[in-house]
């Protein structure tokens, strides 16, 4: 029987795992199935034991799920505890192992980006959950600085107090970033998907900076009209992330990493 494996989240329909999982079979040659199974959150428990019990091998958590299923993991890496969220879940006799790959997708795709994280000064925007997932990462990448900002400053003096013991992070708030200067921003906000980009003062980016926003689509657009009006030399979506957290999905479960940058570029293609 084939391999099989599957994304599940509320809604799911629109989730492009299962395009990027096919391609990334094909591409290794491994014989397997990538489902979409909606799965509402209130019967989260009940289908992780189904899924179990109909043999599937491995599982991507995305939203409403990531936070949730963590506590209905027989064990949890401690990459996915910091993140404070499990996106990938690996079958073991009864039940799963947790485990977070988008740190890794993210710093795997400024690799693939050629964008330097080493003795640079870095900006992280916003404080939520995707902050969390890209922390550890972002300090083993050694910049010379990293500052989390956002509107008030409670969310990034909570995780720069989190992360002490894996290096140092200044909070901030976003208006007191005024006459600092960075070589990489990173938009790490949910502001895109209202359209708009988080509310900066000027001139934050340093000649030949670079900017990086997690989302992409239409939630990209706000936050790359900034980076243009404010000189980029380089500007990037996330789309390359979610690739790579797939990636580093796929080797967990086959032991094979495929390579990115072709399944990108067919999902730019529409
Ligand atoms: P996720 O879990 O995906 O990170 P989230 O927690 O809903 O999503 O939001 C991430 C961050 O987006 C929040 O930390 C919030 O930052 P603040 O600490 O400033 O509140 C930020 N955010 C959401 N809407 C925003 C907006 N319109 N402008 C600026 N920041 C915004």
């Amino acid at each position: 029987m084939t391999d099989r494996y599957a994304v599940i989240g509320d809604p799911v329909a629109h989730s492009l795992s299962p395009r990027i999982h096919a391609q990334f079979a094909r591409q290794t040659g491994q014989a397997l199935s990538y489902d979409a199974v909606e799965v509402e959150p209130d019967v989260l428990p009940v289908a992780l034991q189904a899924l179990h019990e109909q043999g599937y091998r491995g599982l991507n958590a995305t939203l409403p799920h990531k936070v949730a299923v963590m506590a209905l993991c027989e064990a949890v890496s401690e990459r996915a505890q910091r993140a404070g969220a499990v996106n990938t879940l690996i079958r073991t006799d009864s039940s799963w192992r947790g485990d977070n790959t988008d740190g890794e997708g993210f710093i795997s795709d400024l690799h693939r980006l050629d964008y330097g994280v080493s003795g640079r000064r870095v900006l992280v925007l916003g404080a939520g959950g995707a902050v969390r997932g890209i922390l550890e990462p972002l300090l083993a990448a050694a910049p010379a600085e990293l500052v989390v900002s956002g509107r008030s400053p409670w969310k990034p003096e909570a995780l720069a107090e989190q992360f002490r013991p894996l290096g140092t992070i200044r909070p901030s708030t976003h208006l007191a970033l005024k006459g600092d200067r960075f070589d990489l921003i990173i938009n790490a906000t949910s502001a895109g998907h209202g359209g708009e980009a988080p509310r900066l003062p000027g001139q934050l980016l340093a000649d030949g900076g670079d900017c990086y926003d997690l989302s992409y689509g239409k939630a990209f657009a706000p936050f790359r009209a900034w980076a243009e009006s404010q000189g980029a030399a380089r500007i990037a979506d996330g789309l390359g992330m979610l690739v790579g957290q797939a990636a580093a999905a796929f080797e967990l479960w086959r032991g094979v990493r495929p390579d990115t940058a072709p399944v990108i570029a067919a999902l730019r293609q529409g």
